[in-house]
């Protein structure tokens, strides 16, 4: 049986079934409903204090209003696709419950300004929450640092084996990356916390409310000042799942690295058999679903954000009823980056490295190359001949199916005369990343000031 809906007057006909089923948004907007009532409730408390309702109007509301939260809480009201949308359910149930009152709550209000609101209130605590997770995943990663401080790793370009690092500086790096993200999390969250509420349909209203007290009530820095712009705009919800988009690109980066590292062919690192799944068929297998599912929901993120661009980009102003197509991108973001982010601490926490094999790695390839060249540099010889020289090197060692661990002064001499005893040293993975000397490279004092920059800063950050 279909309710009466919010603008009887004008039609002589109820919406019928089915279009009210195409046009509900109840399944998902429901979502909204502690958002909407306290948005309902500063409303009433401000149209009270503006006169605009009686005192006790205003109390008689609101207490009513808490009643249904806690009747959707325990189940009592259910908001099921017989309404329009979660603000159609409360306000119908209100009336419901109190009468002719409950109709003057939607004074100097309109469902536009309303559901912008109930999207920023809940974006921003979703931001704080996200925000969270992303501190975690830094901290885990930290920890990590610290505890595998010392291990050395083949570092790569073009997954090709390129030089040795410290596997703690490629953790940090990830560090990094994930602070943009909160930056940028930060920022958005600072964008939008204006409130629309007041705008009303969109070009405001003649009752004489106060938009800024509302505001303040609920939390917000102010008002969106047009009240076009107010029921218009969805920037602030793009802004959140390209930040988010960013932010997935660099956990699916971390999970592929998961996935590569724990193959056999690299064999650097294990996931806990509790992060990892078998096959119903190969008995033999230990795959790293976890990591493989943060890359492949990345995909999801990337579609929501062009799901919303789409939605928006031909709708002229203002409001437009397209725009109820936001919020499932806009809920499907907030879940999928949460678990992201959460599942993936989970799996690093339970990651453990392979110190020995990583030397052994080391060992049997030519991550020092570079070094070489550079040793000759510092004995006069040109970069670009010094290169030359190594590569030559490189070349016979391959040959000879051997690495620089088994050359001797006189061999290495044939290519120049230039290498002296010394040379051995030089080309350890352990000394060439000793010798960075740069700001923010591989060496292990550089990487200790990372260690220490970080857990400066996470172990004092709240958000
Ligand atoms: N369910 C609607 C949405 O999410 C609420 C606003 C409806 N406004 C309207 N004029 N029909 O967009």
């Amino acid at each position: 049986m279909a309710s009466q809906t919010l603008w009887g007057g004008r039609f002589k006909e109820p919406l019928a079934e089915i279009a009210l089923k195409f046009s509900s948004s109840i399944e998902f907007d429901k979502l909204l409903y502690e958002e909407d009532i306290a948005g309902s409730i500063a409303h009433v408390e401000m149209l009270s204090s503006c006169k605009i309702l009686t005192a006790s109007e205003g109390r008689r509301i609101r207490s009513a209003l808490r009643a249904i939260q806690k009747e959707i809480e325990t189940g009592k009201f259910k908001l099921t696709f017989e309404y329009e949308d979660v603000h159609s359910a409360i306000e119908q149930r209100l009336t419901q419950k109190i009468g002719a009152l409950g109709g003057k709550l939607h004074t100097a209000r309109s469902r536009n300004d309303q559901i912008a609101l109930d999207e920023r209130l809940f974006l921003r605590t979703a931001i704080r929450e996200t925000s969270k997770l992303v501190i975690n995943l830094q901290r885990v990663l930290l920890y990590k640092a610290e505890k595998n401080f010392g291990v050395l790793m083949p570092g790569y370009t073009h997954t090709q084996r390129a030089q040795a690092i410290m596997l703690s500086h490629h953790l940090l790096a990830y560090i990094s990356m994930l602070e943009r993200d909160f930056e940028r999390l930060q920022d958005c969250s600072r964008r939008l916390n204006k409130s629309p509420l007041g705008a009303a349909a969109f070009a405001g209203t003649p009752f004489p409310i106060n938009r800024a007290l509302v505001a303040k009530k609920l939390g917000f820095d102010g008002i969106v000042e047009n009240s076009i712009d107010a029921v218009s705009d969805r920037d602030f919800i793009l802004e959140f799942i390209s930040a988010c988009s960013l932010m997935m690109m660099h956990l699916s980066r971390c999970a592929e690295e998961l996935v590569l590292w724990t193959t056999k062919e690299f064999s650097f690192a294990q996931i806990s058999d509790s992060y990892t799944t078998g096959s119903s068929i190969m008995p033999q297998k230990k795959n790293p679903d976890m990591a493989e599912l943060v890359r492949g929901k990345t995909g999801r993120v990337y579609g929501a954000l062009m799901n919303l661009l789409t939605t928006m980009k031909g709708l002229p102003l203002a409001y437009n009823r397209d725009m109820q197509e936001d919020k499932q991108p806009m809920f499907d973001v907030v879940k999928t980056a949460r678990e992201s982010l959460y599942i993936l601490a989970h799996v690093l926490v339970h990651t453990t490295f392979d110190k020995y094999h990583l030397e052994e790695e080391l060992r049997t390839d030519f991550l020092t190359a570079t070094d070489m060249a550079d040793y000759l540099v510092t004995k006069g010889i040109p970069f670009r001949e010094a290169h030359t020289i190594t590569g030559e090197i490189v070349q016979y060692c391959v040959t000879h199916k051997m690495y620089f661990g088994n050359l001797d002064l006189g061999t290495l001499r044939e290519f120049s005369p230039k290498f002296e005893p010394d040379i051995f040293d030089f080309i350890l993975p352990q000394t060439s990343v000793e010798r960075k000397q740069s700001a923010g490279s591989t060496s292990p004092q550089e990487v200790k000031k990372q260690i220490v920059h970080w857990t400066r800063v996470l172990s004092k950050r709240r958000v």
